[in-house]
């Protein structure tokens, strides 16, 4: 180890105070220390403690702060390093053009602000509009590829961005990398390209998976497997990575006079549309490729990527926006790290450090207990997250998660922040083991732990946690949902008592509520005319917001289907449930167990008295027979790619509203929807004349979106 763990903490807290402080000349040498620090814990262990955003904000400052005060640069400085991967193993070539990195912008103020800069470097009006191409930001191994005569004669690794690794016989293994391609047919002799080597997220998975049977290292990420696998000794290795190479510049391309031919291409966005004709693959016109015509365009696209980001199969850190026009571009010109023609937009961060201060053991509706982890509080994503669930005793074991440790918390797009790991170099000794109780933290009813089942549960049916849980579930939206009835009014009422279990929802003191401090006579008839509502809520509702284990919102419709009267399940038995395909022995055994006790018998009964609705509803038949269904009896088609979901969630929700799906246009079809690129099909229909045509948002509306 290069950093002793005291030195690696210090520099870890000082890190976290430089970030949010403001900084002076006299830090600039801890500024410098700290940045190699986390440089070595990137490249050299690839374990960062800190995330790439907070590793560019101290990068950033440490650039303002020598710029700020020249003198004070030393050859040392992290600065004066262009970001190398050159070794001994490889030729070193030099490109044709240098490979220049990308400044970076982190929110939409930014990118205003660089649009402004751009039309003043141009000198252009402040209110012009400027053309952009916005792209992916693949996050995978640079490469320069250089065609001669059509064929493939060399490929680099960036390098230092002057001189690359010269690394031909493995990029000849990328199946997307074409050996020949017509550039002589379009007037180009020779020409460099710039693009990016990549695996796909799950064939990353898979050749991960491989190698743990091999017994081979894993890879910590598909960005290392892809940069290690473009500098494999053996062709063969690379091969074995399945890598694919997005290319996403014309940096280089000139004419048997030698003379560049780029500025007859005029805009990137035909230099990358010759490049797709010429048989490579590039980001997809419209999809992951647009022509934006001003900024605001730029800003709802890149938006548009980052919510959509997770569903990509390929991993991005970002966008990429580039002026289009190259003779503007060359009018921009560059600084001697970056085009100021061209910026990335990243991303929000999705991993974060943080201390793990507290766990707390929290009873859930049906008595599971589950850790959650309480931490400093930290900014991911878009949201500052100071509670994170550690779901159950095994995920604790196995990552050898202790009170104290510094731990990497990841948000994938909305999914729920969770626990990466430890990061065990920052221990000093003082972190604890973390003790799981051995009894209800709430009732002490001793802890079981079922046979396949994960958590350790409170079996005490009338525990007081688990009851305040099941009140919340409810009436929360997915169950009665009851407007206006939220997870804090619950507890409320409960505190005052007058919430003690399930039917109590139903008989409130509605004048005791009007003289509750900050409800009034008004609030007070709104909740009453909400539960009412609720009260005639179909079956599967009532059915779900009984929190029997493992009775989840499908089982409820399933069982809603099946019955007349809610309580018509105290009669089922085993056999009962055999021909309900999708519910299994579990369920039923709990459904079962469920009614036939006394107690929750009597409890639904009361409900009943009370004017809760038992009966199934219309609603709680089987949905195909239902006749007034959005499209009912209507076939549809959609064609071109769609913007918000996918064809096949598409083709579900057309079904769902009572349509029919068909594959080709005739004049029995009724509706086409039509996505992006739509092609043929799109004019056969309008030759037809009959069919009416949607946008993916009309479809939507009409499905009741
Ligand atoms: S353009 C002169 N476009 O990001 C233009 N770069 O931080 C410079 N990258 O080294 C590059 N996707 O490896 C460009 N669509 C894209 C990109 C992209 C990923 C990488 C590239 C570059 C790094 C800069």
């Amino acid at each position: 180890m290069k950093y002793s763990t005291a030195l690696q903490q210090t520099f870890f807290q000082t890190s976290k105070q430089f970030l949010s402080q403001s900084l002076a000349v006299k830090d600039i040498e801890v500024l410098r220390d700290l940045i190699r620090y986390h440089e070595w814990r990137y490249y050299t262990l690839n374990e960062p403690v800190i995330s790439d955003t907070e590793y560019d904000q101290l990068y950033k400052k440490l650039q303002a702060l020598e710029a700020a005060h020249p003198e004070t640069v030393t050859l040392d400085s992290p600065t004066q390093r262009v970001s190398s991967d050159l070794t001994e193993d490889f030729l070193s070539v030099e490109h044709l053009v240098p490979m220049r990195s990308l400044e970076n912008s982190y929110n939409q103020e930014d990118l205003k602000e660089w649009d402004e800069q751009v039309k003043k470097m141009a000198n252009l009006p402040a209110d012009t509009d400027i053309q952009y191409v916005v792209e992916p930001k693949f996050d995978g191994g640079s490469i320069a590829l250089v065609y001669e005569n059509d064929y493939l004669t060399r490929a680099a690794t960036r390098g230092n961005g002057t001189f690359g690794e010269e690394i031909t016989a493995n990029a000849r293994t990328i199946t997307s990398i074409p050996l020949k391609a017509a550039f002589q047919e379009n007037g180009i002799v020779k020409a460099e390209l710039r693009g990016e080597v990549l695996i796909r997220k799950d064939v990353f998975q898979k050749v991960n998976l491989e190698r743990e049977a091999e017994g081979l290292t894993l890879f910590a990420n598909p960005r290392n497997a892809a940069t290690g696998g473009l500098r494999t000794k053996d062709p063969k290795d690379t091969a074995k990575r399945q890598m694919e190479a997005f290319i996403y510049q014309l940096g280089y391309a000139v004419d048997s006079q030698n003379k560049t031919v780029i500025d007859t291409i005029s805009t990137h966005n035909d230099a990358v549309q010759l490049l797709d004709n010429l048989g490579f693959k590039v980001p997809k016109s419209g999809i992951e490729r647009k022509v934006c015509e001003n900024i605001q365009a730029v800003i709802d696209f890149c938006q548009m990527w980052e919510t959509q980001r997770e569903q990509y199969p390929y991993e991005i850190d970002g966008m990429v926006i580039k002026v289009n026009d190259f003779h503007l571009q060359q009018e921009i010109g560059y600084t001697s790290h970056h085009p100021r023609w061209a910026i990335a937009f990243k991303f929000k961060a999705k991993q974060a450090t943080s201390k793990l201060l507290a766990v707390d053991f929290q009873v859930g509706k049906v008595g599971s207990i589950t850790p959650v982890a309480k931490i400093e509080p930290v900014p991911l994503a878009g949201v500052t997250v100071s509670s994170v669930s550690l779901h159950n005793e095994d995920f604790i074991k196995t990552k050898d998660i202790r009170l104290g440790d510094v731990v990497l918390v990841e948000r994938a797009g909305d999914v729920i922040p969770y626990i990466v790991k430890s990061l065990e170099a920052l221990r000093d000794g003082s972190e604890q083991i973390i003790q799981f109780p051995s009894h209800c933290p709430v009732c002490h009813t001793p802890l079981l732990k079922q046979e396949q089942e994960a958590a350790w549960r409170c079996m005490n049916y009338n525990c007081e946690a688990q009851i305040l849980q099941r009140m919340i579930h409810h009436v929360s939206k997915d169950a009665m949902d009851i407007e206006g009835f939220g997870k804090s009014i619950v507890e409320r009422f409960y505190q005052l008592g007058w919430l003690r279990n399930l039917v109590d929802i139903y008989r409130l003191d509605y004048q005791a509520i009007a003289e509750q401090e900050g409800f009034g006579e008004k609030s007070a008839q709104n909740l009453k005319q909400a539960i009412d509502k609720a009260k005639k809520q179909p079956i599967q509702r009532f059915l779900y917001g009984l929190s029997i284990h493992h009775l989840g919102k499908k089982v409820a419709r399933l069982l809603a289907a099946e019955i007349q009267h809610v309580l018509d399940l105290k009669d089922w038995v085993a056999e009962d449930f055999i021909h309900i395909k999708d519910i299994g022995p579990v369920v039923a055994e709990n459904v079962i167990t469920f009614f036939q006790n006394t107690d929750n018998i009597r409890l639904i009964e009361s409900m009943e008295q009370l004017g809760v609705n038992l009966q199934q509803t219309e609603e709680d038949r089987p949905k195909a027979i239902r006749q007034d269904a959005p499209l009912f009896g209507k076939t549809i088609l959609f064609t071109g790619t769609l913007q918000t979901m996918s064809r096949k969630v598409a083709q579900e929700k057309a079904e769902a509203a009572g349509a029919k799906n068909v594959s080709t246009i005739s004049s029995k079809l009724d509706m086409l929807v039509v996505g992006e690129d739509a092609g043929s099909k799109l004019k056969k229909a309008r030759e037809l004349g009959t069919i009416q045509i949607l946008t993916e948002q009309e479809f939507l509306l009409q499905v009741n979106e």
